[in-house]
């Protein structure tokens, strides 16, 4: 299939380009470079540089590429950050993602991909979270993605678009050939935090919290590797040749692990001393969040290759040692 990946120089999109590619598809990247890195793409892929609130621009690589489906991963994710600057995130994540659909449906696609997050949940009633929860996100980042899934469900109900959307956990690690991996900047994300803690590279990390009421008293997370993840979008394209259907699968190992046992298996798989720092904990955090993910496994027959969050930072550590500067621009 000719695929679209909007986002396809982030993080999660550039790891999903080379699993389209591994699956026989064709991706087209389009990414605004704001976060994303080119060289996170390989130069065989189409390549186009746009935002995608430009309505104009998108419909012309719609045309151009003959696109058939539309995978995007282009939102801004810093959950504190749309706390205080929430009109970035309203504009980002649901304005220009409105004018992405609109785009689509003026040029007869109507696939989607969409990633949404756990943060839709916000503070969940029970664990591990099955998709039927009641979704009360805490934050506007959380907002803007449950925006669009009901957008999505509309739009699917009146225009006959297919979707599915996923509800990341905490997505981790890297290709494991070690080509790719993760650079944000600026960095929130715990596991490159605790790598570049251990290698020196960083200041001691700071455990936020460790009063909590979970076993070791730090916050549990369900990290998932991002080639898992990938793997899951790409099992969901066949549903969506009829018109009008919409998914929602929950993408998480189950495995709850806490703050401690990440910077554990850290200095484990490194051989080096973590330096750390016990802090208060950060605003908007929830005590756990850990996924059911078995409507995922069932329908799309998703296999979860990574499930011992060893393997997982072993592969974010081969990318972090060969790559202490991450894509070095
Ligand atoms: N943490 C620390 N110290 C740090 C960084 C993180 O103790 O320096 C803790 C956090 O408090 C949290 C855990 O490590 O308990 C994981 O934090 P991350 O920032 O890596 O990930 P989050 O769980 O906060 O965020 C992830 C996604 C978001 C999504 C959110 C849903 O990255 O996009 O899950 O809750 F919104």
């Amino acid at each position: 299939m000719d695929v679209l990946v909007i986002g396809g120089a982030g993080y999660i999109g550039s790891h999903c380009v080379r699993q389209l590619v591994a699956a026989g598809h064709r991706p087209v990247v389009m990414d605004n470079l704001v976060f994303g890195h080119r060289s996170a793409v390989s130069p065989e892929i189409p390549f186009y540089e746009a935002d995608l609130g430009d309505p104009a621009a998108v419909g012309e690589i719609l045309r151009k590429e003959s696109i058939e489906l539309v995978m995007h991963f282009a939102a801004f994710a810093y959950v504190g950050e749309s706390v205080t600057e929430p009109r970035k995130y309203y504009e980002n994540n649901f304005v220009a993602t409105l004018r992405l659909l609109e785009a689509m449906l003026d040029n007869g696609v109507k696939k989607f991909v969409f990633s949404s997050t756990c943060a839709t949940y916000g503070e969940p009633e029970r664990l591990p979270i099955v998709e039927s929860l009641p979704q009360a996100p805490i934050n506007p980042y959380g907002q803007t993605k449950l925006d669009v899934e009901n957008c999505l469900k509309a739009f699917a109900h009146a225009y006959g678009l297919s979707f599915a959307a996923f509800r990341y956990f905490n997505a981790a690690g890297a290709a494991e050939d070690g080509s790719i991996g993760e650079d944000h900047s600026p960095e929130t994300h715990l596991i490159p935090l605790v790598i570049d803690a251990a290698t020196g590279r960083r200041e001691p990390i700071k455990i936020f919290g460790t009063d909590y009421d979970t076993p070791d008293g730090t916050c549990l997370r369900d990290y998932v590797h991002v080639d898992d993840l990938s793997r899951a979008h790409i099992a969901a394209f066949e549903k969506l040749e009829a018109p009008g259907v919409g998914l929602f699968y929950n993408l998480g190992t189950g495995r709850p692990n806490s703050v401690r046992e990440i910077i554990k298996a850290v200095e484990a798989v490194t051989g080096l001393k973590v330096p750390v720092v016990e802090d208060v904990r950060r605003a908007g955090d929830p005590p756990a969040l850990y996924a059911d993910s078995s409507k995922a496994q069932k329908e799309l027959g998703w296999e979860i290759k990574f499930t011992e969050v060893k393997d997982i930072i072993a592969t974010a550590w081969r990318w972090h040692e060969a790559n202490p500067n991450g894509f070095g621009d």
